[in-house]
């Protein structure tokens, strides 16, 4: 089988599987590019149901990108509180400002100009163009990534960049939405980076497939860094401020532990100080 044929079998038996098993979610049934925005940066690292809450949570608290980027970063962290990775927080509203200040608080629809954004790749900046202005481009995610490289190379996975360019050289004239949309589905569903379901339509073209090795092997979260100021932010949402002292306690780690812990989410604004009191940052 020539390459033309395979890509071409490839899709047909990935949208004839998709008749059926297309999953709704509130962003799919959107094209505004700020809900898609909003939806693609909390997606990057939280599984679809803890997103669905929370998007229409944040929608309500900031239903647009001169809201989001007039309020203070401490309400747009209250209000993200739960989802994890913090820092995804600060880049949207980053994003917010920027696109305000820069681009007349329209998101562009151009994927250099997208990449420029605080926390947007190549994944997030494909997303946007396919699922807010319509184009046939690809989101080349880890699920995304997988497929392709179980049916098409193997173990000589190609860069990101590249496989960008050879998704796009799959997806039909104008079908770029159903394309992304069943190739997330069945990432998620059956064709899986363990135990890989025998039901996969692709099973045909990639044959039987052990554990994918590709993805970076996920470091423990309990005790790790993230848990610790994933717990501070946690505490400062509810209490609205903090000491050194009274966090060593709450954690049980030493004051120069939770100094540590607490520079770094200086350094990266994610708090903000006054006086000897930790706060969440009012800008
Ligand atoms: N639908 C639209 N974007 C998605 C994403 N990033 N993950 C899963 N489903 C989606």
């Amino acid at each position: 089988m020539n390459s033309a044929e395979k890509k071409k079998i490839f899709n047909r038996l990935l949208f004839r599987w998709h008749r059926t098993h297309y999953r709704d979610m509130p962003w799919r049934r959107t094209h505004d590019p700020y809900r898609i925005l909003v939806s693609e940066i909390m997606l990057q690292q939280t599984q679809v149901d803890r997103v669905r809450a929370k998007y229409v949570q944040f929608l309500k608290d900031f239903p647009s990108v001169a809201a989001l980027a007039r309020a203070p970063l401490g309400d747009v962290l209250r209000t993200w509180s739960g989802l994890g990775y913090n820092r995804r927080a600060r880049y949207l509203h980053e994003c917010a400002k920027q696109i305000s200040a820069e681009h007349q608080g329209k998101i562009p629809d151009d994927l250099h100009e997208l990449k420029k954004l605080p926390g947007i790749g190549l994944s997030t900046a494909g997303a946007l163009l396919v699922f807010a202005f319509n184009r046939d481009e690809p989101m080349i995610d880890t699920n995304i990534r997988r497929l392709l490289a179980r049916t098409f190379f193997k173990k000589n996975i190609p860069n990101d960049d590249e496989l960008y360019v050879f998704a796009r050289s799959l997806i039909p004239l104008g079908k770029g939405r159903a394309w992304n949309y069943a190739m997330l589905d069945l990432g998620a569903t059956l064709c899986t980076a363990c135990n890989h379901k025998s039901d996969c339509p692709l099973i045909k073209l990639h044959g039987k497939v052990g554990d994918f090795q590709y993805k970076k092997p996920q470091k423990k979260f309990a005790g790790s860094q993230r848990f610790y100021r994933g717990k501070i932010l946690r505490f400062l949402v509810e209490h609205g401020t903090a000491t050194n002292g009274g966090l060593s306690q709450y954690l049980g780690r030493t004051k120069k532990e939770v100094g540590d812990l607490i520079k770094g989410l200086g350094r990266e604004k994610l708090v903000a100080f006054q006086g000897n009191k930790i706060i969440l940052p009012r800008r």
